[in-house]
């Protein structure tokens, strides 16, 4: 994870999903975190009671630092404001330690229960701790008995993995605890799109050794457009699939997956790229699996090419995972560099 403890400029983003636009909680939000928090159903299944408006200001005016008061864990609470209504309808907060892990809570308006806002705001913010922040793991506790929450922790991709016994004492009663996580696969494919062209530029930039290699210069201020636009001749974007690679959450590489070419069963690998600090520690065969199980399962397609050009010295890579060189060539032209490409491809069986 970002070490994000430390720094004293940290800003909590606002999230926005289709219903909802997501607030950063700042003292200005206390009226209506009390109006949210006044109702006493809501409140059946944790051991807090609806608040006053100065127990509302002082934990809004809390929130809105970030930090918990001994500096050690990042406080993250937003307030979810339905885009249709203008109203606040649900709080939703997540805790970060240095571990990396992350605890999550939420709060919805009873007049917007089952209608899946839980589910969508914290689907974004999940996202946001994912990939934002590089958090590996995001857990809930949940009283035994509350089973909208069971549901909604398994919506959220999240599993039981502890029972804690008489957890609590509140209201009259003692209660159980189960506690549901959901551990973030170290090495994902995220399918994007231009709205990311900074992020894929700034991974290319990562890597100038490859430009140099295939292009003879170091770097291409439009490389990440063209990357997430190009096409081979015949095919629409739809058949392209641009892949940020992710490790724990950290952007490392970027490959590019034309479905369906240069016919419909056959998957073109155009692009499969680290960042050069990212190279030679196994990440390739990692990712290359993925993306080869990707094409097998989604794509649906049982052949991969690719080319390779001959000043960029890749092919023991491919046929470690493996390609075999078809004998196809033809020339290729960089910047600065003329050199041949090679056609190599792989059945699935
Ligand atoms: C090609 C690339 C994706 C490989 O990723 P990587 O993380 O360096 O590869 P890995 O560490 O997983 O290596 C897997 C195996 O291939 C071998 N290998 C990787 N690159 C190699 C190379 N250039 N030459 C010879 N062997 C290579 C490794 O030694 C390893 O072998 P092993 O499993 O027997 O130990 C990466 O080097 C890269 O991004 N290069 C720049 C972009 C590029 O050239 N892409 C290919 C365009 S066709």
């Amino acid at each position: 994870m970002k070490n994000l403890l430390t720094q004293d400029n940290f800003e909590q983003p606002l999230l926005e999903t289709s219903r909802l636009t997501l607030e950063p909680i700042v003292e200005s939000h206390a009226e209506e975190i009390c109006e949210l928090f006044s109702d006493p159903k809501l409140h059946e299944f944790v051991p807090q009671e609806p608040i006053s408006l100065e127990t509302a200001e002082a934990r809004c005016t809390r929130w809105a630092k970030r930090k918990s008061p001994d500096g050690k864990e990042l406080w993250l609470n937003w307030a979810a404001r339905e885009k249709a209504t203008s109203r606040i309808v649900a709080h939703f907060q997540a805790g970060l330690k240095d571990d990396a892990i992350a605890t999550i809570g939420y709060m919805v308006a009873r007049a917007s229960h089952n209608k899946g806002i839980a589910t969508e705001g914290l689907r974004a913010i999940i996202d946001y701790l994912k990939y934002n922040l590089e958090v590996i793991e995001a857990r809930a506790w949940v009283d035994s008995r509350n089973i909208a929450s069971h549901r909604l922790a398994a919506k959220l991709g999240m599993v039981q993995v502890e029972l804690i016994k008489d957890a609590d004492f509140f209201k009259g009663a003692t209660s159980d605890e189960f506690v549901f996580s959901r551990k973030f696969e170290a090495y994902e494919l995220q399918r994007v799109d231009l709205t990311s062209v900074a992020l894929v530029q700034s991974i290319l930039e990562a890597a100038p050794q490859y430009l140099l290699n295939v292009d003879g210069v170091t770097s291409n201020p439009n490389d990440g457009h063209d990357t997430l636009t190009a096409l081979p001749p015949g095919c629409s974007l739809d058949q392209k699939h641009v892949l940020v690679l992710r490790l724990n959450g950290a952007a490392v590489g970027v490959a590019d997956v034309i479905q369906g070419y240069p016919d419909p069963t056959t998957a073109f690998i155009g692009l499969m790229l680290l960042r050069e600090d990212r190279q030679k520690g196994g990440s390739g065969r990692m990712f290359y699996q993925k993306i080869e199980e990707k094409i097998r399962r989604e794509l649906d397609c049982n052949r991969i090419r690719l080319s390779v050009v001959d000043s960029n010295p890749v092919i023991p890579f491919w046929e470690k995972m493996g390609f075999t060189l078809t004998g196809e060539s033809s020339p290729h032209q960089g910047k600065t560099i003329v050199s041949t490409k090679r056609i190599m491809e792989k059945r699935l069986s």
